[in-house]
């Protein structure tokens, strides 16, 4: 059996590690996103029940498989998974627990650096007498994006800035990761969470109460009608499967399930302690972190000063750093600079501990299955991540970053997540699975909870899979009926172009790798595509080398 000196150091440090794993870029810049374009209070009672009947469930069962496997010595996903079912498949199942990690590691950690920049940009207070437009035009300055690239040169941009900060936020996550679990990450956990919750709070403050005082002449421009909007419920929703299918995307990436993450991180802990409620106190620490503090910034302070439409019309992911500087601008010296460096700073902790979390299955193969010390493995990790991130960096205009948010950060988590239930309730079978759960639990495990691992979270999850795999053109209710009316009078179906079997097959797209002797975008992205196919099969073919030299060795017995 393979033997690990990682152990979390105290419940509070694991909870908090955990925590910061689920809190992260997603509470603050995706959820905002996702609640705005679906709606508003339409999106919350879906983005609810998807929490309570598949994201919890998830967690459950996320953390028992890894303390299981962790009995065994196994601490990344292909060997606690090959600890629990028998055949060999699930071993390579498991690689999804490491694959996926590395996708989204390489994108996320570039993220990670730009609020590293912003921070200091805050600090040197850098957007100080700049126009909206200008405040905007320097974060494509940074990231290295024209508006003059398309069909002239090649779509290579080298923004060194934007490099040396991301090797700077690749080199901290590295080192933070040689000094372990205890040593390391726990101890960031321990400051960056009450720190990221301090500078949440000051911000959501603002957000409530600067009501309409932000900008004068502007009707509409008042931050409680940003907060009404997400929050005045919204029946109609219940049966739009667009509304639904964000929510249940939203649900897996926020929560880190379906990653092999939490599966790590609990393969840490001991034979009997608690899962049954560290797993809810994490996961109900992320929930108010994303519904209380995520919807209070962005939004209410973004509508007090653009008003509603603006915001439904413009809100995306880049709001973070191409509006809110500006928008902390009109707050005077110190209050701005303030701002700045609380919503930088807490994008900044939220992010890492997220990627600390990403970094540690793939380490914790390595030093299992091959002996790697904890330094080493580190290093390997920071290579991989580099050479999987220079590509998402210099192409990112060209979709290269987008491209892999969608493979591993949308769709891989959604296969992972199914195949986990599968042999949690099916193959092992939801009895066995339940004692596991149950086994040093500090609270009452709630009765109903195994029909509904059983039953509901597969169900659902096999719905929101074919939805998304399949989704038709317009993606709401009446749609779906149109769809399925012309494959049975056509024999087609108008597949929407983010459906996945569109995006596969680039229907609608035609097929053009070179124009002009350039290569196109499609090229970009099937050559991104093709390089995470290779990631997944060189650590496949890394699993089946580890199972090898496993089976020369004395035969595993239960310790
Ligand atoms: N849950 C994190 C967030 O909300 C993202 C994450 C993805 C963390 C994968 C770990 C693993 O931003």
């Amino acid at each position: 059996m393979p033997k690990s000196k990682e152990a979390w150091g105290s419940r509070v440090g694991l909870i908090l590690a955990m925590a910061g794993n689920a809190v992260g870029l997603g509470n603050f810049l995706r959820f905002p996103v996702q609640a705005i374009r679906n709606g508003g209070g339409a999106f919350i009672i879906p983005y609810l029940v998807s929490f309570l009947l598949m994201g919890l469930p998830l967690l459950w069962i996320e953390w028992s498989q890894g303390r299981f496997g962790g009995i065994w010595g196994n601490h990344s996903t292909p060997f606690i998974f090959d600890s629990l079912g028998k055949k060999r498949i699930w071993k390579y199942v498991g690689v999804f627990g490491i694959f996926t990690d590395l996708g989204i590691i390489s994108y996320y950690t570039y993220i990670e650096s730009w609020t590293f920049t912003y921070t200091f940009k805050s600090i040197a207070q850098s957007f100080r007498g700049l126009s909206r437009h200008q405040v905007s035009a320097a974060f494509d300055h940074y990231a290295g994006v024209h508006s003059t690239l398309a069909g002239h040169a090649l779509p290579v941009n080298i923004p060194a800035w934007a490099i040396i900060a991301f090797l700077v936020t690749l080199a901290i996550n590295i080192y933070i990761l040689s000094r372990g679990l205890s040593g390391g990450v726990e101890k960031v956990a321990k400051i960056g969470m009450p720190l990221l919750l301090i500078f949440g709070v000051f911000l959501a403050i603002r957000g409530i109460t600067l009501g309409s005082t932000g900008i004068a002449g502007c009707a509409t421009c008042n931050s409680h009608v940003g907060l009404d909007f997400l929050w005045k419920p919204n029946f109609t929703s219940l049966s739009d499967p667009k509304v639904w299918l964000a929510a249940a995307g939203q649900i897996f990436f926020t929560l880190s399930v379906g990653m092999g993450t939490i599966h790590c991180y609990a393969s840490y802990l001991k034979k009997n302690e608690d899962i049954a409620l560290n797993a809810m106190t994490a996961g109900w620490m992320n929930e108010f972190v994303e519904i209380v503090l995520g919807a209070s910034i962005v939004i209410p302070i973004s509508v007090g000063y653009m008003g509603l439409d603006w915001v439904k019309a413009n809100a995306g992911f880049m709001t973070a750093f191409k509006t809110m500087p500006y928008l902390f601008s009109q707050w005077g010296v110190v209050l701005s600079t303030l701002s700045g460096v609380a919503w930088f700073g807490l994008l900044f902790f939220a992010g890492i501990t997220s990627s600390l979390a990403m970094g540690t299955p793939f380490m914790a193969f390595l030093q299992d299955e091959f002996n790697v010390s904890r330094n080493k493995s580190s290093l390997i990790l920071g290579a991989v991540i580099l050479i999987l991130a220079i590509p998402t960096i210099l192409f990112y205009q060209i979709g290269v970053f987008d491209e892999y948010d969608y493979w591993t950060g949308t769709v891989s988590l959604v296969v992972f997540a199914l195949l986990e239930v599968v042999l949690f309730s099916w193959v092992i079978g939801v009895d066995k699975g339940w004692e596991e759960i149950k086994r040093g639990a500090d609270i009452k495990m709630p009765l109903i909870y195994k029909p509904i691992m059983k039953w509901i979270t597969p169900i659902f999850i096999i719905v929101i899979f074919v939805s998304a795999l399949i989704k038709p053109v317009g993606g709401g209710i009446a749609d779906w009926q149109l769809a399925f009316h012309q494959l049975f009078t056509h024999g087609t179906w108008p597949f929407a172009h983010d459906s996945i079997i569109a995006q596969m097959f680039h229907i609608g797209t035609p097929w053009v790798y070179f124009k002009n002797g350039l290569p196109t975008a499609m090229f970009f992205k099937d050559m991104s595509r093709l390089l995470l196919t290779l990631t997944f099969a060189g650590v496949a073919v890394l699993v089946h080398i580890a199972a090898k030299k496993r089976g020369k060795t004395a035969k595993i017995t239960e310790p």
